[in-house]
């Protein structure tokens, strides 16, 4: 077992507990990378203004500087420090918060889902970008395209895609940004959440490239990690088939704590600084475990236990600090709304097998 691999293990959280025995920051021989397990190093490397979310000699990755996808990536606040990460936030964030969750329930609720194992795929992976697809405005047909691009583009955000599948997301980069152009030049889109992004983005010096850039950055940032937070919560019904399944919201926020679907995240040092008693220098990568400080005794009270009705629930799931992920709400009302339509069909869960999809940091299963 090794950090990258127990994201995708069976069961990652024994050895995660050893790695906080051995210290909450330890530098990692095999992964020549720091590891931060404990909730205490956790926080303070998030915390850190020294530790940024790009390596300084590469703020976009090698392997797609040159196309429409490396475009995207090098202006999305989740990939910038400074203005060029606090002017798209500030635009963003206030809206995000206010999406009124009755609204996503009629949303999630409009949508057909079928049953079996491809119904379920397509609920987990193409529903949520469809619901946000329809806050900003977009059509279902839109937003049926707009999901089918998204799985494209997401592949130029993980190391293991394959030349075509990079050139595949320079493709749907290029599309949706089509999409947005159609969509920023509609005068009858009566979007609320667009409209409030638009005027804040008009206050800051940002154009309007940044602004499409974080707009599919919304997707991106809702694909994968909203299906995975909707699968380990049928897994969790799968494994403890005493759980009550009506108490849908509290079994949600008890997942993304248990079992988060994003087990980790990377910060690269920018300039010397001690943190966890720890010195670190320019250079140093950081892998920071945060399905691992949800574990933390240190952070709730008898963590490897289960609890839907858990007092004082803390989790790092969502990040914290400047990059904490603005769509919490949103990911949590989608895969609730998601959950309890899934579950009004009666699926034969014990019948369902799943694999996790490969990937450094997401744990993320699908059914078949
Ligand atoms: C279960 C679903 C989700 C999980 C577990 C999740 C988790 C995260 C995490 C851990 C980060 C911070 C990464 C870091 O600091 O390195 C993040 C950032 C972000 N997330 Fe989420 N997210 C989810 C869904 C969403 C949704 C639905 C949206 C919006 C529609 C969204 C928008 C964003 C954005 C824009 C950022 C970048 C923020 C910044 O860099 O300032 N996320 N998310």
């Amino acid at each position: 077992m090794d950090p990258i691999i127990a994201a995708t293990h069976a069961d990652p959280y024994p050895y995660y507990a050893q790695l906080r025995a051995e210290g909450g920051l330890v530098f990692h021989q095999g992964l020549k990378q720091w590891v931060a397990s404990s909730a205490r190093a956790v926080a303070a490397v998030l915390a850190h203004p020294h530790c940024h979310v790009r390596p300084s000699y590469e703020p976009v990755s090698k392997a797609i500087a040159q196309g429409m996808a490396g475009k995207v990536f090098g202006q999305l606040m989740r990939m910038n420090e400074g203005e060029r990460q606090r002017c798209p936030r500030a635009a963003i964030e206030p809206g995000l918060a206010l999406i009124d969750v009755n609204e996503v329930n009629a949303l999630v609720g409009a949508r057909l889902i079928t049953s079996g194992a491809d119904g379920l795929y397509a609920a987990m992976f193409r529903g949520p970008v469809c619901v946000v697809a329809a806050l900003l405005g977009f059509s279902p047909a839109q937003g049926r395209a707009i999901s089918e691009l998204t799985a494209d583009f997401v592949a130029c955000l993980s190391p293991l895609s394959d030349q075509a599948q990079l050139d595949a997301a320079h493709v749907a980069a290029e599309q949706l940004k089509g999409y947005f152009i159609e969509l920023l030049d509609d005068p009858n889109n009566r979007s609320a959440l667009l409209a409030g992004i638009r005027q804040r983005f008009a206050t800051t010096s940002t154009g309007s490239e940044t602004l499409i850039a974080n707009l599919i950055g919304l997707f991106s940032q809702t694909y994968e990690a909203t299906a995975g937070l909707i699968g380990n919560a049928l897994l969790a019904l799968i494994r403890n088939p005493q759980l009550d399944s009506a108490q849908v919201d509290d079994l949600i926020a008890e997942v993304q704590r248990f079992d988060p679907s994003v087990q980790n995240t990377r910060r690269f040092v920018a300039a010397p600084c001690e943190i966890d008693g720890v010195n670190l220098n320019p250079g140093d990568v950081i892998l920071v475990l945060l399905a691992s400080a949800n574990r933390d005794p240190q952070l709730n009270d008898d963590p490897d236990t289960f609890l839907l009705d858990r007092p004082n629930r803390r989790s790092f799931t969502f990040g914290a600090g400047r990059h904490q992920c603005p769509g919490q709400v949103l990911a949590m009302s989608i895969a609730s709304a998601t959950l309890r339509k899934i579950l009004a069909m009666k699926p034969a869960l014990d019948r369902l097998t799943w694999q996790y999809r490969p990937s450094l940091n997401g744990r993320i299963p699908v059914f078949a």
